[in-house]
């Protein structure tokens, strides 16, 4: 087996991503004990050890539901160390390869934007601290196909494949690793996995909230790039994929890869975006803005099991829930022979977020004299206690080597060649109400489809309780 990494080494320290996930994460694991590693924070603005320790008890309290184990905490605070400087500058990582001494296969975390990522890596190599180590990378990973390239190359340069990470946190959701069980491990699903039952597929990813303190980096993304191309895609990638030969990482990355090849390039009249009402307003933004914080996108996978079958997706911010969901629409049944049949069609329903659960909705007939019934959802719920968060999961696997939940070039290269069309040719941004589901454009796209289904974050029913 892959020997496991002797530090830990996250660069973007001081950023959002940090504060929100990876420490949380990095308390979790040291909790279980799975964490015991010199771990280096690495940004550009100097902290002093009480500021640097500050840090990690807010981020614990805020995120982590607060800090319930003092010892772990302790544990924490004494494997961490902080190196500041910028990232073009040479002693920046001369300080870091100081404070490494002492272990020879780091794992170097690139929790910062992608146009910093070329900076790093070359940093990385030039002072030495690439042989043996692994990087691991932050979605997007590139700002489209060609950059994602340059990136690849970039990162190719200094780390082979093998020891590349590129971290898309939905693979590390216990309810996005069921869409592969669940297809795989039952056998009654695939006879009707197919055009030939099934209508569409829309899959949303809706957020309350707005882009918060992050207006540098989302002017840089919009919807589009930050969870479409990536998060959306995995999950329709996991949806749409061929039965992989084996379970083997190569395996099923060949099989992702293929629905993203077999995903035709958007055009213009597939995509609708829009900006919530406000966003110009928010710290770090352009007055004229066009970024989207809301994306619909129909596509079509021109494979032999797909060809016609529309997939839908939307994401957005200042939605009016938090809540992820998939819902396949099946085919009506040949022959009408009640009346009422034709309205609901069945369905398949992936809630992935909150409170993950699986539903098949089904006809039951009403009790009394006609045949007449009403679309019924029998319901799977998944446990999710003793769930571990997506980060304390992913950066466990990739210290440890440990490559299945992590995504290949070829996956990365031909997913963007999907959206590259449509990066810099679309129409300009709809604003939308915040609350709303986003502009009415985006109901229209779906409108042949029997329109959106928008998901309902309550807990479900008795059964799950
Ligand atoms: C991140 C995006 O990748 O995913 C954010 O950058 C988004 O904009 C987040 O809010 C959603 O992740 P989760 O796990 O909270 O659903």
């Amino acid at each position: 087996p892959p020997s496991s990494s002797d530090a830990l080494v996250v660069f973007g320290f001081t950023g959002d991503l940090a504060h929100k996930k990876i420490l949380p994460a990095l308390y979790a694991m040291v909790k279980k004990g799975t964490l015991a590693v010199p771990v280096i924070g690495v940004a550009s603005r100097p902290l002093d050890i009480a500021a640097l320790h500050a840090r990690v008890r807010n981020s614990l309290e805020q995120q982590a539901g607060g800090i319930d184990d003092a010892a772990a905490l302790d544990k924490l605070l004494s494997l961490l160390s902080y190196v500041s400087g910028k990232y073009e500058d040479a002693a920046t990582f001369d300080r870091l390869k100081a404070a490494l001494s002492g272990a020879s296969r780091p794992a170097h975390y690139l929790a910062i934007p992608p146009d910093l990522f070329e900076k790093v890596i070359q940093g990385l190599g030039a002072a030495g601290m690439a042989s043996d180590a692994r990087l691991i990378v932050e979605k997007p990973f590139g700002r489209d196909r060609a950059s994602a390239a340059e990136l690849d190359a970039v990162a190719h340069s200094a780390f082979p494949e093998a020891s590349i990470f590129r971290i898309d946190h939905y693979l590390g959701k216990e309810a996005i690793m069921n869409l592969l069980y669940f297809r795989f491990a039952n056998a009654f699903l695939e006879p009707i996995w197919n055009r030939d039952h099934i209508a569409s597929v829309q899959v949303t990813l809706a957020e309350d909230f707005g882009i918060g303190d992050r207006g540098g980096f989302y002017e840089s993304a919009g919807a589009l790039r930050d969870v479409v191309e990536n998060h959306l895609f995995q999950i329709v990638a996991l949806l749409a994929m061929e039965p992989p030969v084996h379970r083997e990482f190569e395996a099923v990355q060949a099989a992702k890869a293929g629905v993203f090849q077999a995903m035709r390039p958007l055009a213009r009249e597939d995509l609708v975006r829009g900006q919530y009402e406000g966003y110009r307003q928010e710290k770090d933004v352009a007055d004229n803005s066009d970024v989207e914080t809301f994306c619909a996108v129909r596509i079509f996978i021109d494979s032999w099991r797909w060809a016609g079958v529309p997939f839908y997706l939307r994401a957005g911010k200042q939605l009016p829930v938090s809540a992820g969901e998939v819902l396949v629409r099946l085919k009506p049944p040949p022959q009408q022979l009640f009346d009422d049949a034709s309205s609901q069609p069945n369905h398949l329903r992936f809630r992935l977020q909150p409170a993950p659960a699986i539903a098949l909705a089904a006809r039951v007939k009403r009790p009394g004299k006609g045949y007449v019934g009403e679309q019924r959802e029998l319901l799977a719920c998944e446990d999710t206690r003793g769930e571990e968060a997506p980060y304390e999961r992913l950066l466990g696997d990739a210290m440890s080597g440990d490559r299945a939940l992590f995504t290949r070039q070829d996956a990365v290269d031909a997913a963007w060649a999907v959206v590259d069309p449509v990066l810099d040719d679309h129409a300009p941004c709809l604003p939308y109400a915040p609350g709303s589901w986003g502009p009415v454009a985006a109901d229209t796209l779906v409108v042949e489809a029997g329109g959106w289904h928008d998901p309902d974050p309550s807990p479900p029913p008795a059964p799950c309780e």
